[in-house]
């Protein structure tokens, strides 16, 4: 595990750490080499994504689920990232679990293909993840240390330097396994389509869970869960040293077109088509 800075076109360092040649960003991930040898248990959900494609957002969904209430403690998606907290205290929790992380397949515990976890994968259009990615990346001040640009960020994400790697890959990869592999459980959302209508995808992501609901939960679920409640409630759990909140900006489909100029939006639809050449995937970047 080594601290790494990394430059980007105009010479300005984003700060990450290294694990096995991986770079993680640069907060507490000393639980991150202990993922393989974590042990799941038969009815732990997984919720999966690329960061900044709406995590915090769909795991308090599934946990209101879960409860059949909206009336719950105040807790950190974190508390669950297999990354970031010790498995010690993950151990701990009360079943069922809803566990989180940024990892591929092939990163995952080792028993979870055994015990065929359901997996909950959520995908967002790459315009405005790098959007959010490099607002996170520049709010995180201490963590990250980067004074860059949002073009030379762009560069950055497009080329796969950023924490996590690359989102090319990254969405190719559970394409992938989706497509390969018909005895894992995956409910694959977008959030797009969340976004676009709410209330639906709730209840897709109920009858995948498997648990009772009714118009009245998935209503209630919707109202608290809305981006509006969610900064109100959970807003300052993981803030910035001037106590902005970071997860909870703008909850927005689109929000790139304020940030791309024509120039970066023409060359970014130019290395997309290139780097999904072959995949089957759609996004939408407004609704
Ligand atoms: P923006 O930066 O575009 O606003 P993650 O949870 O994976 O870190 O993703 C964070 C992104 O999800 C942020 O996007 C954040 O605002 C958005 N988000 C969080 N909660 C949301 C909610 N309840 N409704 C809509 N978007 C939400």
């Amino acid at each position: 595990m080594a601290t790494i800075k990394v430059a980007d076109d105009e010479g300005e360092t984003i700060t990450f750490i290294e694990v096995d040649g991986k770079r993680f960003p640069n907060f507490n991930i000393s639980a991150a080499r202990g993922i393989p040898d974590f042990k799941p248990r038969n009815d732990d959900v997984f919720l999966i994504a690329y960061p900044k494609s709406g995590s915090h957002w769909i795991w308090e969904v599934c946990r209101m689920l879960f409860a059949g209430s909206t009336d719950l403690d105040v807790i950190a998606k974190e508390s669950s990232m297999l990354e970031l907290t010790s498995h010690d205290l993950i151990d701990q929790q009360t079943s069922p679990r809803i566990l989180n992380t940024h990892l591929r397949l092939y990163e995952m515990p080792k028993d979870f293909q055994t015990l065929q976890n359901k997996i909950i994968y959520l995908r967002r259009n790459l315009k405005d993840v790098a959007v959010s990615f490099f607002n996170h990346t520049k709010k995180f001040k201490n963590n990250y240390q980067y004074n860059g640009t949002w073009s030379s960020y762009l560069k950055m994400i497009i080329e796969g330097k950023v924490d996590y790697g690359s989102w090319f890959d990254y969405v190719k990869h559970w394409e992938e396994v989706i497509e390969t592999h018909p005895d894992l459980q995956i409910l694959d959302l977008t959030f797009e389509d969340i976004k676009e209508n709410p209330t639906k995808e709730i209840k897709k992501i109920a009858e995948f869970l498997e648990v009772p609901y009714n118009e009245t939960l998935i209503d209630e679920i919707n109202h608290q869960c809305s981006f509006k409640n969610m900064k109100a409630r959970k807003g300052l759990l993981m803030p910035t040293e001037d106590g902005e909140s970071v997860i909870y900006r703008k909850g927005d489909v689109g929000d790139w077109m304020n940030w791309f100029t024509v120039a970066q939006d023409e060359w970014f639809n130019s290395v997309y088509q290139d780097k999904m050449a072959g995949s089957k995937l759609k996004f939408k970047y407004t609704i």
